[in-house]
């Protein structure tokens, strides 16, 4: 079946907590759904891109989103969490989208610390989660955005990504999308709704491929050398610099490159 709600539906268990729309084209899922959010959109509603103009991924970066290869698409929550949890919401998602990969297409997915899912090599996933503040202390909402290269661009990726980024299947099957879509929502929503469990940590750790590696840490701009031990049950990168001081690492500015990927 082609990519439509029809399909999607066909194939999601959590269909009572979703609101699925698909649109052909915008700027941003994630930008249009932090202004329905701000208008009191309720928890729960998906918005689905087939292509975005101006897609955002973190530290400002562009993220790639073409028509007909991707799914793009956020989902607006409003969990009681504070501004600094909302690691827990993105991690969730990672691993929520790495077990759905194995799930549909029987690869193996790996979460690079914080953000993205990589099937070998290439990254297919990345993930950005906005939050908006309410009485300067608990979140108000937050926007969960994932973007997936499920299929290869017919004339390959461009220049600026062609040597990261993967697809998460070989051939463009098209109702694969429905199937991954619906996994990765129904996935997310078991962690999230006992996301201050962490349940879901240990798993994320497991799917983890910095844990045991060697790897350089970018802190706004500057690259240093650093070996990862592990990641503690707050999603915190725990390292040891070559000088021996330990560092435990918060997403925020901070991203890694792992020298074996
Ligand atoms: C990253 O790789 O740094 C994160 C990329 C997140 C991309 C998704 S696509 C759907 C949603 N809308 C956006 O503008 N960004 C996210």
């Amino acid at each position: 079946m082609n990519f439509s709600l029809e399909g999607i539906l066909k194939e999601l268990k959590s269909k009572d907590f979703y609101n699925i729309e698909i649109i052909r084209s915008t700027t941003s899922t994630n930008d249009v759904l932090k202004s329905v959010a701000k208008q009191g959109e309720l928890e729960g509603k998906v918005l689905v891109a087939l292509s975005q103009s101006n897609g955002k991924g973190r530290l400002g970066r562009n993220f790639f989103s073409q028509e007909t290869t991707g799914l793009y698409f956020s989902v607006i929550l409003r969990p009681i969490l504070l501004p600094k949890d909302s690691i827990l919401i993105t991690t969730a998602a990672a691993t929520a989208v790495a077990k759905a990969i194995k799930e549909v297409s029987g690869k193996n997915a790996k979460i690079k610390w914080v953000n993205d899912v990589f099937v070998g090599s290439k990254k297919v996933c990345g993930i950005l989660t906005e939050a908006g503040i309410k009485n300067e202390k608990y979140l108000d909402y937050a926007v969960l955005g994932i973007g997936i290269n499920a299929f290869y661009p017919e004339n390959g990726f461009k220049n600026e990504i062609k040597d990261i980024a993967g697809a998460v299947f070989d051939n463009n099957a098209d109702g694969m999308r429905n199937k991954l879509l619906a996994k990765i929502l129904d996935n997310f929503y078991d962690y999230y709704k006992n996301l201050t469990k962490k349940e879901y940590v240990k798993e994320y750790i497991s799917l983890s491929c910095a844990v045991g590696e060697e790897v350089t840490v970018i802190s706004n701009g500057v690259e240093k050398d650093a070996f990862c031990i592990g990641i503690d049950d707050e999603c915190r990168l725990i390292v040891k610099y070559p000088s021996g001081e330990k560092g435990v690492l918060s997403s925020g500015e901070i991203s890694i490159k792992i020298k074996s990927v």
